[in-house]
């Protein structure tokens, strides 16, 4: 099988590649990714020496782009993570999530439609749905919760799930859609909160919580959701939309500790600040029909999930260090400016 893997050089795309290099010895696998701020070619490194995976530099709004990949490539399979992720920076401003996360997504099924590509899988997120309240814990999203966006981030990624529905109904397009909760694991861009707190403990300056901490999260390792979708692609049925999360709700503010903790800082490096607007409460999956109808379960436990990511950050420093000064944007011109 050929899988384009769209965001590629980002927290899960470039996850979901190494998981399918290795589950999947047969397949090959084009990494597209325009790197923005948030993608990073050092993460693709280690794939980059693997014959069966090529990097393509492309914007998934660039209409001309997409299409002559598609017709070098003859792609049998799309995974679609490009996207603009991070709430904050909806708030701040919304256009380019706008862009890239609706129009991107209608160009890339144009494209798939157009050079008669197998399935199409689009990666979209819990936060489609809105809300819960904290207060009632037996509430869980469903596959049949209503879509009801807080940020403008939700409302692009909603829109993009309502378009590729639409492809699937009027052209028979081979969609499946997938909605998971909060990912932490390697190769997060330390915007995130469990990077983000990680980082500042370790340079022992303060960690921002929002309000007071108590909005609910559910939390999944990352290669518990790339399983998820590998095993959507070759099992999952067309037209069909899979909620993904493992029960592991937490409260920010015991994240954190727990973060302080495992590194030995004090709990005063902790400083509420005002909170987010439009703050979503709780999040909290359903992920009965996924396991009902694949048999996927999630394998890694939360403590040992985070004891894990955090190592993988003190023992990658560079990959993050690198990040934050600015450096990648000039190891990128320095890979590939002369080419
Ligand atoms: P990320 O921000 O780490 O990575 C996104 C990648 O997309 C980056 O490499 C970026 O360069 C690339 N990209 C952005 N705009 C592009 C464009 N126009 N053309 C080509 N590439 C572009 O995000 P992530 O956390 O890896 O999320 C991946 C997908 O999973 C997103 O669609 C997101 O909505 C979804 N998702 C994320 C989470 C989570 O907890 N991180 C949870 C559920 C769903
Ligand atoms: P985030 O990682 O941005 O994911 P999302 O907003 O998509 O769930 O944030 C996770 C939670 O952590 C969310 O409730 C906001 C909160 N948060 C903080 O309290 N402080 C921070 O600095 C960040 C980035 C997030």
């Amino acid at each position: 099988m050929k899988i384009l893997v769209t965001g590629a050089a980002g927290f899960i795309g470039a996850n979901f590649v190494y998981y399918e290099l290795a589950k999947h010895p047969e397949d090959g696998i084009v990494g597209l990714d325009s790197l923005t701020y948030a993608g990073n070619l050092e993460t693709l490194e280690g794939a980059a020496k693997d014959g069966r995976f090529r990097f393509a530099k492309a914007d998934i709004t660039d209409r001309a782009a997409v299409g002559r990949l598609f017709s070098e490539e003859r792609f049998d399979v799309v995974v679609n993570f490009a996207a603009e992720s991070h709430v904050d920076r909806s708030i701040e401003d919304p256009s380019v999530f706008l862009l890239t996360n609706i129009i991107g997504t209608q160009i890339l099924m144009d494209a798939a439609k157009k050079y008669g590509v197998g399935r199409y899988h689009q990666v979209s997120t819990d936060e489609v749905y809105g809300d819960l309240p904290l207060d009632r814990p037996e509430l869980l999203f469903t596959e049949t919760t209503p879509i009801k966006t807080s940020s403008p981030y939700s409302a692009s990624k909603a829109s993009a799930d309502l378009l590729v529905q639409a492809y699937q109904r009027t052209y028979g397009f081979p969609a499946t859609i997938s909605r998971c909760s909060n990912n932490y694991g390697p190769y997060q861009f330390p915007e995130k909160l469990i990077p983000l707190m990680i980082k500042n403990a370790l340079a022992d300056i303060p960690l921002p919580v929002y309000g007071e901490g108590l909005n609910v999260r559910d939390w999944l390792y990352v290669e518990d959701h790339c399983k998820a979708i590998d095993m959507i692609l070759r099992e999952g049925g067309a037209g069909e939309v899979y909620n993904i999360g493992g029960h592991n709700e937490m409260a920010n503010i015991d994240i954190v500790k727990l973060i302080l903790k495992y590194l030995g800082k004090p709990e005063s490096l902790i400083t509420f600040v005002t909170d987010r607007k439009g703050h979503d409460l709780r999040y909290a999956i359903d992920p009965a029909k996924i396991t009902g109808a694949l048999g996927w379960m999630p394998e890694t436990r939360f403590a040992d999930g985070l004891k894990q990511t955090i190592d993988w950050y003190l023992a990658n420093k560079p990959w993050w260090e690198n990040i934050v000064s600015g450096e990648y944007t000039r190891y990128y011109e320095k890979m590939y400016g002369n080419r």
